[in-house]
């Protein structure tokens, strides 16, 4: 059942267990930047906005961006950094690669935030995580508080990518284990699977599932095959469920 919520989703559920989710030890505060930078939240919310309003869809995919980020070595911005000598970047792992989007959107976030803070004040792991919040908020979602004060890593780790984050065919114990690894439960993945409420997924990533399974919906099943043909069309996006608020 869980594994079905990889497609065009249902409704809006809690998301902040994701943003509480740090690597630092020193305490996290939704107030952070409060003294050092007033203006830093407001930046963030205006790009958000803007970016969301040229095209929905970067709504849901500055959300997944926060989620890749958070399941590699916790919320570090460990998803930004580009190869260099000393990094392998997570960009170009296998669920990461022609799939993850809006790094664009990030770097005019920062650009925009370091400009009205007059330094660059703000790490970039709590630009996504607010990012994200101010996305699913953009696009008529619920709200939540985001606790800040997360610092960057300056190292990053493809082959963890590959091991951390979930690929699109995993079962409901293997999502569970998965999400266990996170120190997230049940409750968490079911509520955070709520995230596919507002994104699309490119046919390779369900095509065995909706001609191979039959613990499916085989209305949903079929309406998916219209946009995810048995042959070709591996990027094509999955058509919206009726009853679905489209991106
Ligand atoms: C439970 C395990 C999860 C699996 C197996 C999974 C898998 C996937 C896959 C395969 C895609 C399509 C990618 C593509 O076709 O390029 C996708 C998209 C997406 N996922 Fe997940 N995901 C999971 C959890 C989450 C969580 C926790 C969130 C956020 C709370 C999330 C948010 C999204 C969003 C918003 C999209 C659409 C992105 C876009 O349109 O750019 N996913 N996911
Ligand atoms: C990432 O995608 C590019 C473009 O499709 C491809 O050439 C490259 O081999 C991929 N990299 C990895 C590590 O899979
Ligand atoms: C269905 O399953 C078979 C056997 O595992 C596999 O060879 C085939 O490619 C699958 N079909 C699709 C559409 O994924």
């Amino acid at each position: 059942m869980v594994s079905r919520t990889i497609f065009c989703l249902s409704a809006f559920l809690v998301l902040s267990v994701l943003s509480t989710s740090a690597s630092s030890s020193e305490e996290l505060s939704p107030y952070y930047y409060y003294h050092v930078c007033p203006q830093a939240l407001p930046a963030i919310k205006r790009v958000v906005e803007a970016a969301v309003c040229k095209e929905r869809r970067m709504g849901a995919s500055l959300l997944r961006l926060h989620f890749h980020d958070c399941f590699v070595n916790g919320c570090d911005a460990s998803v930004l950094l580009d190869s260099s000598p000393t990094i392998d970047s997570e960009k170009f792992a296998i669920p990461n690669n022609n799939s993850l989007r809006g790094f664009e959107v990030v770097d005019q976030i920062k650009l925009e935030v370091d400009k009205v803070c007059g330094r660059p004040v703000v790490s970039c792991a709590d630009i996504l995580a607010v990012a994200a919040r101010d996305s699913v908020v953009a696009l008529g979602g619920p709200t939540w508080p985001v606790l800040l004060g997360r610092k960057d890593s300056t190292t990053a780790s493809r082959d963890q990518a590959n091991k951390d984050l979930p690929p699109p065919f995993l079962d409901l114990p293997a999502l569970i284990s998965n999400f266990k690894r996170q120190g997230l439960n049940e409750r968490d993945l079911v509520a955070l699977s709520g995230g596919h409420t507002i994104g699309p997924a490119q046919c390779f990533t369900f095509r065995n599932r909706i001609y191979n399974k039959t613990n499916i919906d085989p209305e949903f099943a079929d309406q998916l095959k219209s946009s995810c043909p048995l042959k070709g069309g591996d990027s094509n996006l999955c058509s919206s469920r009726p009853n679905t608020r489209t991106i």
